[in-house]
């Protein structure tokens, strides 16, 4: 089985076209696995990884996507319930987060933000912070001083720079995660 699960909420299919980028740039599939929705998945199929890359768009107001986001299908907003209780310690996590600082300047990546404070809490080790150098916004709850908690991508306004962005990320995580 491979080592490293990548696990990803999406509406309009932005974020699963980035987890599918960062599969690719390990370029190694008995290492990772191929991502899956985490509307397909229960806690048990996190918890059969040591390694998990997570992401998620933030929609509505700074919000995870979900029903209450106007989504077609459960997502985020309707997991994070289930992972109640759960123990999350010794895994390595990193995270990533699709947003659009134009639009939503100062409730940009707010959905990171939240991801990274559930699964902190649930003791998990987080790594993949990423500076917020060459991002123009007011406010994110996804800040961590002058760095997010995690790759931040913007495909409404930054698309020209996903693959270099997301090749640099995937390089620092894998020293993170020791692979
Ligand atoms: C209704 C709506 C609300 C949004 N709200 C936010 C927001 O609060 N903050 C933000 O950074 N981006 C916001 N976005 C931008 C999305 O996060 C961005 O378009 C993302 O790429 C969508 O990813 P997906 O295709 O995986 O759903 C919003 C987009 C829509 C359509």
């Amino acid at each position: 089985m491979a080592k490293v699960g990548i696990f990803f909420g999406t509406d309009t299919g932005n974020t699963r076209k980035v987890a599918k980028l960062i599969q690719k740039e390990f370029d190694d599939a008995e290492l990772v696995a191929k991502p899956l929705n985490i509307n397909r998945v229960e806690v048990d199929d996190l918890l059969a990884y040591d390694y998990l890359i997570m992401g998620t768009p933030t929609l509505g107001e700074g919000e995870l996507p979900g029903l209450s986001t106007q989504c077609e299908a459960e997502s985020w907003e309707e997991f994070l319930p289930k992972m109640e209780g759960t123990d999350f310690s010794g895994k390595k996590i990193a995270l990533f987060g699709l947003g659009d600082q134009v639009s939503y300047a100062s409730e940009f990546v707010d959905g990171l933000g939240e991801l990274y404070d559930a699964f902190s809490d649930a003791g998990a080790e987080l790594v993949g912070s990423w500076p917020n150098e060459g991002y123009d916004f007011e406010s994110s709850q996804a800040l961590d001083g002058d760095n997010f908690v995690g790759l931040v991508i913007d495909q409404d306004n930054q698309a020209s720079q996903t693959s270099e962005r997301v090749a640099k990320w995937v390089a620092q995580v894998k020293s993170e995660f020791s692979l």
